[in-house]
């Protein structure tokens, strides 16, 4: 019966409320907060509130969520970093980044790219040494600076690997993981694609690079793309199907290689 009572105690509750003045228990302020009562088996009991001032109850707030945006990202790069952006590209930025007339059209684009919602796919051409995949690792290391997984995948290494799995099963496992991680990505830079001929038979690169590249336009997931060829030639090493999957809708920019070489002291300790 004591249920009952308690249940019809509670319906005829009384409730009220009064402007208190309160110390914020973060930065000591005094602040003032509207404190509720409600009345319950006949005693008056006041509603538990934040002890914290509105500014510093959103600072909170705010905390907690970059903390969640931090461990979300921690979580995919766990699975998607790994060892090909090499040292020398780690350490490449847009801060450091030398622009001349060869590579100005390409920053741009670039630069214009990070800022799109959604990405469409970037495809960056150029001869080698003209600084197409430090180009792509500025746009990858800014990505990651701003927290935003993105894996970076050599394209000659994928081909490399699935080769040696012809004979050895522990390379074929990776280049499974590889090619996962290049399917899933949010980002995926595919560095130097069609750098290594696949020779007479282009069907398995082809089926290789055509399963990443319809995974990621499938979830509509963008990719950057260096290469030294231009679609024609790009497609003789890669198939015509491939380079039409990530051509579709794609931003694509030339670059150049510098009048002068690149001097030492602009890379990277290693
Ligand atoms: N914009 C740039 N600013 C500074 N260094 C650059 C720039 N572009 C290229 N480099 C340097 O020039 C060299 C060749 O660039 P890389 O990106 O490897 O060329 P690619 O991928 O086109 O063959 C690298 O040592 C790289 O660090
Ligand atoms: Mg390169
Ligand atoms: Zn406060």
């Amino acid at each position: 019966m004591e249920r009952l009572d308690a249940i019809v105690d509670v319906a005829s509750t009384e409730s009220g409320s009064e402007i208190v003045t309160a110390t914020c228990e973060r930065c000591e302020q005094p602040f003032e907060y509207e404190q509720h009562y409600v009345r319950y088996l006949g005693e008056t009991r006041p509603v538990p509130v934040a002890t914290l001032c509105p500014a510093c109850r959103e600072a909170e707030l705010n905390a907690q969520v970059l903390e969640e945006k931090r461990r979300r990202f921690d979580r995919a790069m766990a699975r998607y970093r790994d060892g090909h952006l090499g040292s020398r590209l780690a350490g490449a930025s847009f801060a450091a980044f030398l622009e001349g007339p060869h590579n100005a059209a390409a920053l741009e684009m670039a630069q214009r790219w990070l800022g799109q919602a959604p990405r469409p796919n970037l495809l960056i051409v150029g001869p080698v040494g003209s600084g197409k995949s430090y180009l792509a690792a500025c746009i990858h290391n800014a990505l990651l600076a701003g927290q935003q997984p993105v894996h970076w995948l050599n394209a000659g290494s994928l081909v490399t690997r699935i080769r040696r799995g012809f004979t050895d099963p522990e390379a074929t496992a990776r280049a499974n993981r590889w090619l996962e991680n290049a399917e899933t990505a949010p980002v995926l830079v595919l560095d130097d694609l069609g750098k290594v001929h696949p020779g007479k038979d282009v069907s398995w690169v082809e089926e290789t690079f055509y399963g990443i590249a319809e995974a990621r336009y499938r979830d509509e997931l963008p990719t950057v793309v260096t290469t030294e060829w231009k679609s024609g030639a790009l497609a003789e090493r890669v198939g015509a199907s491939v380079v039409s999957r990530l051509a579709h809708g794609a931003w694509a920019v030339g670059i150049d290689r510098p009048p002068t070489p690149y001097r030492r002291t602009a890379e990277a300790p290693r």
